[in-house]
């Protein structure tokens, strides 16, 4: 399964902190937004990732992740020159997805303490979705549920929500998915919906709606309120188990995808700070631990 990282958006509910770097390079307490997503798909065994961002914030991203060998990824950079969809993506890197499966993450997701990894492995055909239990329903794409537990309806942030289970911006869809976005015409607001695309896999009858479980926080950071909460809730963490969230450098190595030489070296080249001590106590803990 390839990985889509949609970061682009004008960002301008973050004005103006956006005016220099875009939303997904703003700090999330210690790290770059960007890095949270990036994390969960390395966490779930994706190493195939293209980045997807306007022509102005792609040379940062590159500049940040560069290829991703570094990190025994590949990182593919592609450009959406203007906010017309999240599904728009599947578009713009149709060649990178070639005749695979794809997860795609929104670059202002943050998701805490769930395993995605049975997800993305056992994925076969259709799409999965998830549903997040939230106050506010009515400001995501919002998921109805029948009496036993089947869903039966998407809406994009409805005036009345059926339910309160959110869609979180991490949706994973089969090869059909470019053929999907192809057909789409755009909604009353300009944009090709992921809505839409879920609701086609949801008519075809092969949506699957995973309800993620309420121990885990799914968290997004495009506002300046959510944006602090999001920071205050990683620093809260990270203070109280000395582990750091969203360190994708820690998710590959854990993941395989880089030995303990390379990790180390990653760790070693970092001016001194407190990040490359988080990484070396990580190193002599699974040195300790073999
Ligand atoms: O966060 C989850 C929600 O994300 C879902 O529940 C909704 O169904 C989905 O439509 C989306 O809602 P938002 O209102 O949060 O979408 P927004 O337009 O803010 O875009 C989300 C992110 O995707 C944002 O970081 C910018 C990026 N983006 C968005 C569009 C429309 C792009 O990079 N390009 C785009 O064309």
């Amino acid at each position: 399964m390839k990985g889509i990282i949609l970061a682009g958006g004008a960002g301008s509910r973050l004005y103006p902190l956006t005016l220099v770097a875009s939303k997904q390079l703003q700090p999330v307490y210690d790290k770059p937004m960007i890095y949270h997503p990036l994390t969960t798909l390395i966490e779930g065994g994706i190493r195939e990732i293209c980045l997807v961002s306007t022509p102005h914030d792609l040379p940062r991203f590159r500049q940040l992740l560069g290829d991703g060998s570094r990190m025994g990824i590949s990182i593919e950079y592609r450009e959406q020159a203007k906010p017309e969809g999240i599904a728009q993506a599947f578009l713009i890197a149709e060649s990178f997805i070639g005749n695979d499966a794809v997860a795609l993450i929104l670059g202002d997701n943050i998701f805490h303490g769930a395993d995605f990894a049975s997800a993305f492995g056992h994925f076969e055909r259709g799409a999965t979705i998830f549903g997040y239990q939230v106050l506010d329903p009515e400001r995501y794409g919002v998921v109805e549920f029948d009496g036993s537990g089947k869903a039966v309806s998407i809406e994009e942030k409805p005036a009345t929500p059926k339910s309160n289970h959110a869609v979180p911006g991490l949706y994973i869809h089969d090869n059909d998915v470019v053929a999907i976005a192809k057909n789409l015409k755009p909604s009353a607001r300009g944009e090709l919906e992921i809505t839409a695309v879920n609701m086609e896999y949801l008519t075809r009858g092969t949506l699957r709606v995973e309800k993620l479980h309420r121990g885990m926080a799914w968290l997004d950071a495009g506002t300046s309120t959510s944006l602090h909460e999001a920071s205050a809730y990683v620093q809260t963490i990270e203070k109280r188990t000395g582990i750091k969230v969203g360190c994708p450098e820690e998710a590959a190595y854990r993941r395989g995808f880089l030995s303990i030489s390379q990790f180390e070296e990653i760790a070693n080249a970092m001016p001194r700070c407190e990040y490359r001590s988080y990484l070396q106590c990580v190193i002599e803990q699974v040195g300790r631990a073999s």
